[in-house]
């Protein structure tokens, strides 16, 4: 469902370049779940956000559904990610300003249904029934995750990114969230690709690649 071609990108911060990606070819088979592992500044953030059309690459192609996701224009590619793309950030990317439950229906009122219901669902299912109405400021790094984790899914995409997702948890909640993962991929048939540095998510994979250098290896 994802094919990505000889992607790369390049930062340039006035004359310096930073080659973060360096020629990446990838497929990713529908109801996978494709861990990236690498070490820090290794490019995972970088790349997941290439492949879910987040960021525009400096050169190459990122297919989703044999669609290029930088061959169309910003606002197909907005509407297409809100529609089919969920992505957890590493650092949650929540608003201050609303509760967790606005957090989560927030991108189903981009497209155009306020699912309330489904986001109230969504939070019990990552186990904070009791702080759907809390702000940011009053969660914890583990629950501001969940909630992160919970906004990703409100539109039923296909394919769902998670940058460092068990990055800020501890080991109980990161065994939590490792499980909420492999049950929506069991039961919803969601596709994930999830970047990290944790051989735990890497070892439960169908499919681990590793990233060095913006550069992939297989296994
Ligand atoms: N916005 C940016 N501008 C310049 N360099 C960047 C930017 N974002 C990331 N980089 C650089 O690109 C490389 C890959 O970073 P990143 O994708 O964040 O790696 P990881 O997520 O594996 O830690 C690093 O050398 C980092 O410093
Ligand atoms: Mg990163």
């Amino acid at each position: 469902m994802l094919k990505v071609r000889d992607l790369h990108k390049v930062y340039r911060e006035g004359s310096k370049e930073v080659y973060a990606i360096r020629g990446v070819n990838l497929e990713v088979n529908k109801g996978d779940i494709s861990v990236i592992i690498g070490p820090s500044g290794a490019g995972k953030s970088t790349l997941l956000h290439l492949l879910g059309g987040l960021d525009i690459p400096s050169a190459g192609s990122v297919l989703l559904d044999n669609i290029d996701l930088y061959k169309i224009s910003d606002s197909r590619r907005s509407k297409l990610r809100n529609k089919k793309i969920g992505f957890v950030f590493q650092f949650y990317h929540l608003l201050p300003e609303f509760t967790a439950l606005e957090n989560v229906m927030l991108p189903s009122m981009v497209g155009g249904r306020k699912r309330s219901k489904k986001a109230a669902e969504l939070l019990e299912t990552v186990g904070l029934k009791d702080r759907m109405d809390h702000r940011p400021a009053q969660l914890s790094g583990g629950e501001s995750q969940r909630v992160a984790v919970a906004r990703a899914l409100i539109n039923d995409p296909e394919i769902v990114f998670c940058d460092e997702p068990t990055g800020n948890l501890d080991s109980r909640m990161s065994e939590e969230v490792r499980n909420l993962i492999w049950k929506l991929n069991r039961e919803n048939d969601q596709t994930f690709v999830i970047a990290t540095h944790e051989p735990l998510l890497a070892q439960r994979a169908q499919r681990a690649l590793y990233i060095k250098d913006g550069m992939l290896k297989g296994d």
